[in-house]
């Protein structure tokens, strides 16, 4: 494991500068130094507290923590997922990687658009609605793609569903004709619970209405694509990935299939495209110019030296307003550990808590937190300069100057000695990203962005960002209470699960 320590301890109490003082004092450098942009976005770091020798001593940090290294290895193939033993390979599926890995993730996208030919050369009959059944990263993704991109372009109706609750199935068929409906079965383990019952509820529906084959009707999206033959699925409906691809990575994968099949095959290579384009700029580009590690600079800046718990993502369009959630799962899963790669503790706070929502609705609801509480919230706002509708443009100019002036107020603050509850104290850290337009480009390199910042973080910390051992202790006791009840477990436990399925409980 690197020894980060010395370039940590150098960085302790920088960057502490009022905003205000370092924008006046270093004006058209200061600009230079922190708007950067690449792939059709704009990225924005005036409104943070990073300056010229912060950024030293944070690029000083990345070397300590062997970024360089950790970035060649990300890209060559190797095993940097240490814990599991297998290499992380995501941008293999855009085409930047290890050549044998990038030849069979061409493979792989071939036999996914053949299926996609095979739809609309009605092989399936005609074809109207797409139930999507994925949970996690084999739904949020997706989710994000079809929602941003597929409102005009979508060929289909897709509807994604992942909670076990079944009101949520319910919900997702609604108005869905059974008889030309195709369900899509996301899960790269092909084990899930929540999947695997929903895909079940989703083979008794088309059943109960009179479907003559529904598993004919069911696709499996996974990499264990022996667990889906077991299942029933015919192995010329199953669309395979590779094992080195992980979940909350693997939107660019056959995971992406809802979004191929509703936005167009051509869409989802110009995704790819974007995507690769910021993976060459994260490889190549040297830390003071590059984006995602800028990012994950300001991160570390607000996490570690300014305490921050967590990070606001907002999205100033409605296209985007499945970001925040999207983000959640990326980084919190990714970087929300304990100990570092090597099981030693991280010794500092990794992953903050991401949270956000939707501009201008966010600004009614929990802006009087960011503008004047007690803890510092370093803000995100993602905006897109064309709009995604036919309405007045006096919409979008709101909403841009909406996004624009919440920025300029969290920074500039109001000062009111005479009335303390109308006092805005200002200094308040915001990132604005501006993205041309709304498109699958764009969108490719925009995830990707965030990927590469996610990882470099990681990296920063010492964490392996691609497991998620979390989850798992929840997973098996939630089986153990489904398969033997509460017996085994703590008395509040036993007392709460009676209250939930003992018809008899007194205390029910
Ligand atoms: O429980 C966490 C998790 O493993 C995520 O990492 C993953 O995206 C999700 O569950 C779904 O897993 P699968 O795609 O194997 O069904």
């Amino acid at each position: 494991m690197a020894d980060t320590q010395a370039a940590w301890d150098a960085l302790a109490g920088h960057g502490r500068t009022p905003i205000a003082r370092l924008i006046d004092s270093e004006g058209p450098a200061r600009l230079e130094a922190l708007v950067h942009s690449q792939s059709g976005i704009r990225f924005d770091w005036t409104k943070t507290h990073l300056d010229t020798e912060t950024l030293a001593r944070f690029a000083a940090l990345a070397d300590a923590a062997g970024l360089d290294g950790a970035r060649r290895a990300l890209f060559a193939g190797e095993r940097v997922n240490v814990t599991e033993g297998r290499a992380a390979e995501h941008p293999a599926e855009r085409g930047e990687g290890h050549p044998e890995s990038v030849e069979e993730a061409r493979m792989f996208h071939a036999r996914m658009r053949a299926l996609i030919d095979a739809i609309d050369a009605d092989a399936f009959g005609p074809v109207a609605h797409i139930l999507h059944i994925g949970i996690g990263g084999s739904a949020l993704g997706p989710d994000l793609l079809v929602d941003a991109l597929g409102r005009d372009a979508g060929r289909f109706d897709v509807a994604i569903v992942s909670n076990v609750d079944g009101a949520a199935l319910a919900e997702a068929v609604r108005g869905f004709d059974p008889h030309a409906t195709l369900v899509a079965i996301a899960s790269k383990t092909f084990t899930t619970t929540e999947t695997l019952m929903n895909a079940e509820s989703a083979l008794g529906w088309l059943a109960d209405h009179g479907v003559e084959d529904p598993i004919g009707r069911c696709i499996a999206l996974t990499a264990a694509p022996e667990k889906a033959v077991e299942w029933g699925i015919d192995e010329t409906r199953i669309l395979p990935f590779r094992e080195s691809v992980g979940g909350r990575y693997s939107l660019w994968s056959s995971i992406g299939f809802p979004a191929a099949l509703a936005l167009g095959w051509e869409a989802f290579e110009q995704m790819l495209e974007g995507a690769a384009e910021m993976d060459r700029h994260f490889r190549l580009s040297p830390w003071a110019t590059n984006i995602p590690v800028l990012a994950a600079f300001a991160d570390q800046l607000y996490a570690q030296e300014h305490g921050c718990e967590t990070r606001a993502v907002f999205a100033y369009d409605e296209r985007l307003r499945l970001l925040p959630s999207y983000l959640q799962q990326l980084e919190m899963e990714s970087n929300g550990k304990r100990v570092r790669a090597d099981g030693t503790p991280i010794g500092r706070h990794s992953a903050p808590i991401t949270w956000g929502g939707v501009g201008t609705d966010a600004q009614h609801a929990v802006f009087q937190l960011l503008h004047q509480g007690t803890r510092l919230v370093p803000v995100e706002f993602v905006a897109v300069r064309e709009p995604g509708h036919h309405f007045d443009m006096a919409h979008h100019a709101a909403l841009l100057g909406n996004c624009i002036a919440q920025g300029a107020a969290l920074m500039a603050g109001r000062a009111n000695a005479a009335d303390p509850a109308r006092d805005y104290p200002g200094d308040r850290p915001s990132v604005t990203l501006l993205l041309d337009r709304l498109d699958p480009r764009t969108l490719g390199a925009l995830i990707a962005f965030y990927e590469h910042r996610t990882f470099a973080n990681a990296v920063l910390l010492g964490i392996n960002p691609f497991d998620q051992f979390g989850v798992e202790l929840g997973k098996a006791m939630a089986k153990a209470l489904e398969d033997e009840g509460a017996d085994n477990f703590d008395p509040a436990t036993r007392a709460l699960f009676a209250a939930a399925f003992d018809a008899d409980d007194e205390s029910a």
